[in-house]
């Protein structure tokens, strides 16, 4: 197993500095979505080890953590971010594995882990209250403090990246956190952990316990000693958490997807535009929180959007994470479930083009064709609902006020894009469309680490990424001092 280079045994959970198995002793097989087969065997935490991993978290904040300054918090990210940098092929490596990404996605989510852990490292030492005039005698003045113990529970199709900016800025602001991958892929996290306590931070500053989400999940987010929440995964499992953390009345920053559209009109630069539109739905396969799954396209550049975006889909080819084509399979047998079971609904829909599975990819592999619908309807539930595959709708629309109104039309709200030439339009519509994050003649800014990120309505609430995290995961205090 690939741990073994960074002397880790998968089957254990890392609780206050040390490698150990979960309470229980059981444990679940984790698979190789490129073939089906078992790649090892993860631990089953259970509530023990959650109360134990936030203990280790409590104690870290009694202790040589909660004690650090802040610039030294800093330089302790700085080193797990070059540390990151080290050991990119056998992160890459082990999360393509695991996840069934080719391998330069893993790679490129790797380096994305690395720029997180050098934003955040700045930014640790620039975060500053304030002072407030107020009446005389008094000085009054605002500092940001940790929550405490933080609970981060992520999904499978970007580990790395999640981990990043999640754990990253809880981190930054002094917060101990107890981290629950998901049992689909939790490798990456638990090389993670291995390689931040290699770079110096300190025992129980993370705590790593795998399991299912029934189990450690639902533990970590009922703990009350866990004092604020951040999930990105499904609708359904945040509106549980948001729950849960109601009971003990503490924050929650949830990331659930979306149905995120680009609007391509009339004056757009079809030939700019083309890579992205297809990309933004093919990336991870489809399997990505901001993937673009509807383009809407003004009729007048309809058939050239559509011949453009079917030449491409027909050149995909989709394969094993380490042949590193195109695409790669599905996390899993019951996301390729999930995914098939919306193709099957799309059987009345003109397909455009389909990408081809290469004929050497393995029986017990997830894998799906890609598959571009045109002439779709936009209440159709192709183009309303999350597939989360590879999968895209291609809308037509006639005017500027029908293309805001198909766009602001689904129950998410993360990311939206406009292709145009018209300054005006951008502006306008950069304000006018419901979405997290805008982007004007491009789409997703490569990540953009530094970029403030989350939704509205279904997609969530809160902000990760950029410097904005940095409040979401801090507290304020304000100090109002009487001296005469
Ligand atoms: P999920 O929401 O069940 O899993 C995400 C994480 O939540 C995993 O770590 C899981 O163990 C944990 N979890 C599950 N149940 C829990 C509970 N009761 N309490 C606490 N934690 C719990 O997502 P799943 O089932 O893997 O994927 C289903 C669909 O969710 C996908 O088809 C996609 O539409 C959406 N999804 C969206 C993601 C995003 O990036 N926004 C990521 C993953 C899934
Ligand atoms: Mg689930």
């Amino acid at each position: 197993m690939s741990l073994r280079p960074l002397g880790i045994d998968p089957s254990h959970c890392f609780i206050g500095g040390v490698w150990a198995p979960g309470e229980s002793g059981e444990t679940l097989d984790l698979r190789n979505p490129s073939d089906g087969s078992t790649l090892c065997a993860i631990a089953r935490g259970t509530e023990a080890d959650i109360d134990r991993a936030v203990a280790a978290g409590e104690q870290a904040l009694e202790g040589e953590w909660g004690r650090l300054a802040n610039f030294e918090r800093g330089r302790i990210l700085h080193r797990i971010g070059q540390k990151v940098l080290e050991h990119v092929e056998t992160l890459a490596e082990l999360e393509a594995l695991d996840v069934g990404k080719p391998l330069k996605q893993a790679r490129a989510d790797v380096i994305a882990l690395a720029r997180y852990m050098e934003f955040y490292a700045g930014a640790a030492d620039k975060i500053h209250g304030t002072t407030i005039p107020f009446l005389d005698g008094y000085t009054v003045y605002t500092m940001r403090e940790p929550h405490g113990v933080t609970g981060h529970i992520i999904p499978w199709n970007y580990p790395m990246q999640i981990i990043g900016r999640s754990v990253g800025a809880a981190l930054t602001m002094g917060n101990a956190a107890v981290l629950k991958p998901a049992e689909e892929a939790c490798l990456t996290a638990l090389a993670f952990a291995g390689i931040a306590h290699e770079a110096g931070l300190p025992a129980g500053a993370l705590n790593v316990v795998p399991g299912l989400g029934a189990e450690a999940g639902a533990a970590l987010t009922a703990h009350p000693g866990v004092r604020h929440i951040s999930f990105t995964g499904s609708v359904g499992v945040g509106k549980l958490i948001q729950s849960a953390a109601a009971q003990n009345v503490v924050p929650v920053t949830l990331e659930l997807g979306g149905k995120s559209p680009q609007l391509v009109f009339e004056d757009a630069d079809v030939a700019a535009a083309l890579p992205f539109l297809t990309n933004a739905g093919i990336q991870n396969a489809g399997q990505t929180c901001s993937a673009s799954s509807r383009i809407l396209v003004h009729r007048s550049r309809y058939d050239e959007v559509v011949s453009g975006m079917a030449a491409r889909y027909a050149a995909l080819r989709a394969g094993p994470a380490m042949d590193d084509l195109d695409v790669g399979p599905l996390v899993s047998a019951r996301q390729k479930q999930i995914v098939e079971g919306f193709l099957a609904q799309g059987a009345d829909l003109e397909v455009a083009a389909c990408g081809q599975v290469v004929e050497s990819a393995p029986e017990g592999g997830a894998y799906v064709a890609p598959t571009l619908f045109t002439g779709v309807s936009p209440d159709h539930r192709l183009a309303q609902d999350e597939i989360f595959g590879p999968v895209q709708v291609v809308i037509p629309f006639d005017t500027e006020e029908e293309a805001v109104s198909i766009a602001n039309g689904t129950a998410y709200g993360l990311v939206a894009s406009v292709w145009s030439d018209s300054g005006a339009r951008q502006m306008r519509l950069a304000k006018r469309l419901r979405a997290g994050q805008v982007f004007l003649n491009n789409y997703g800014a490569g990540g953009g680490v530094e970029l403030p990120f989350g939704g509205s309505g279904l997609s969530g609430h809160g902000r990760e990424k950029g410097f904005e995290a940095l409040y979401g995961f801090s507290t304020l205090k304000t100090v109002a001092a009487l001296h005469g």
